[in-house]
């Protein structure tokens, strides 16, 4: 047997699930004349260390979109799975969302809501402590971390609900407009820390109207009559 023939043989090592793969999502609202179909089979993939955008008109189905791909919502078709396997209740430490709502936990501090998925995992309490501290810091909110979410700005609200998420490094980070309330200065904070997650093994996907998001996007999609078209 020749040289070729047994590099012809050689079967090459399957290629690793991707970080998120979402397979023809459709989602329709209402019933009978009052449905709508909002997405239309979405296809979308995300490795691990690339940043995705998804730009599209208000109301184009954007949130729709990251509802499926978090779990928090159920597709009407299509298939939504991370590494391979089937989304289902995924730990945050798979798929961590930053909502447009922000969704603070209004009765606890800031430090305790970023802390709180990390105490659902096997950390130890003075590392939760210093996970939440390195990176509530980071984000420039440090002095903010004991108060509560009603005494803060959109901005701070929003970067605390973004160290919330990506705090337990998850493999899979959703930010729905994680720019949206923000001055350029912290808007490049936002942007410094996406791109370090990023970088460390984490898959990005940020719904944006940000022109300084897309600029950083590795991989950048329109959402446009119920699809991703290039954006
Ligand atoms: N639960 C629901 N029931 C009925 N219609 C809904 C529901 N959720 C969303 N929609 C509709 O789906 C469409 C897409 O909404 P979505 O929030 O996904 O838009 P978006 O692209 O995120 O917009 P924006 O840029 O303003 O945040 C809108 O027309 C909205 O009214
Ligand atoms: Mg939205």
């Amino acid at each position: 047997m020749t040289v070729e023939h047994v590099e012809a043989e050689v079967t090459p090592p399957p290629k690793e699930a991707p970080a998120l793969a979402a397979r023809g999502l459709w989602r329709r609202f209402g019933r009978g004349n009052t449905e709508v179909e909002i997405l239309k089979g979405v296809d979308l993939h995300a490795e691990a260390g690339e940043i995705i955008t998804i730009t599209g008109r208000s109301g184009s189905g954007k949130t729709t979109l990251l509802a499926l791909l978090s779990g928090f919502d159920i597709p009407d078709e299509g298939t939504v799975t991370f590494r391979g396997e089937p989304a289902g209740e995924v730990p945050w430490s798979v798929c961590a969302v930053l909502p447009q709502a922000l969704g603070l936990a209004e009765e606890l501090t800031c430090a305790e809501n970023v802390a709180l998925p990390l105490r659902l995992g096997p950390r130890p309490a003075a590392a939760v402590e210093a996970v939440v501290s390195d990176v509530l810091g980071e984000l420039g909110v440090a002095e903010l971390a004991d108060r509560y979410p009603a005494e803060l700005s959109f901005g701070q609200q929003q970067r605390v609900a973004l160290a919330r998420a990506v705090a337990p490094r998850p493999a899979v980070l959703l930010a729905d407009e994680p720019t949206a309330h923000l001055d350029p200065a912290s808007t490049e904070v936002v942007l410094t820390l996406l791109r370090r997650v990023a970088d460390e093994g984490t898959a990005v996907v940020a719904v944006t109207h940000d022109p300084a998001v897309r600029d950083v996007a590795d991989c950048r999609w329109e959402l446009d009559g119920g699809v991703l078209v290039s954006g």
